[in-house]
């Protein structure tokens, strides 16, 4: 678990008024953690993969945009209920098994209000990512199929507009199946680099 605490956290503990002196642009750049965004990554896995690409969109959030980062799995979500609303960014990520989302995860996004906040995201479809591995197919046609397939397709009726979608690939390590690995850190690091501009 990530959290970096800063001013912008003691703000809300302390509950007091922060003001904000005239900076210029590029002050603001060097200046003040309270000006950090805040951003909650909820992820739901079966067997770790999706928290693995949680911690790379995490990590990177941090260390290239300066974010406050927390991690949470959407198993102990409910912790976070009363708070969600204080996050600047929510990213939900689910693995994709047997075309199914995690439930609590796509329970999460149903049941609240997303749309003061910047929404993103991501799904682990490990299997359908391999076929770039396995049959050469360009990844590009591959992960808009994911997209198209696991999260379009489910949040069709729900009433989120996400800045950012993105289908990275997962792995199956069991002896008894067909081994594979489509989990790739570059491409959780370059989607990462577009959406910190999107979230900033
Ligand atoms: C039983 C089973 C079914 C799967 N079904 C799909 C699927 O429908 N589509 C897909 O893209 N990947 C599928 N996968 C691959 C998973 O997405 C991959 O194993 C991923 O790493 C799981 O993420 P997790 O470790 O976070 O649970 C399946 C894997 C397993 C073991």
């Amino acid at each position: 678990m990530i959290w970096v605490r800063n001013f912008r956290s003691m703000h809300f503990i302390m509950n007091k008024e922060v003001k904000f002196p005239n900076f210029t642009l590029k002050s603001l750049k060097k200046l003040p953690n309270f000006l950090m965004k805040n951003t909650l990554i909820v992820f739901g896995t079966r067997k770790g993969t999706t928290e693995r690409t949680a911690q790379v969109i995490g990590e990177m959030l941090v260390l290239r945009f300066s974010h406050e980062v927390r991690m949470v799995n959407v198993r102990n979500i409910r912790k976070f209920r009363k708070i969600l609303h204080t996050y600047d960014n929510i990213i939900i990520g689910s693995s994709i098994v047997n075309g199914k989302w995690v439930c609590r995860a796509l329970r999460f996004l149903k049941k609240y209000d997303f749309s003061d906040q910047k929404l993103a995201i991501f799904i682990t479809a490990g299997s359908t990512l391999n076929k770039v591995v396995e049959l050469g197919i360009p990844k590009e046609k591959v992960v808009k199929e994911a997209i198209v397939n696991y999260i379009d397709n489910e949040i069709k009726t729900i009433p989120v507009k996400p800045v950012s979608k993105m289908a990275f690939g997962g792995m199956i390590k069991r002896p008894n199946r067909k081994k594979f690995n489509s989990w790739k850190r570059e491409d959780i690091e370059s989607w990462v680099m577009k959406l910190g501009k999107l979230l900033d």
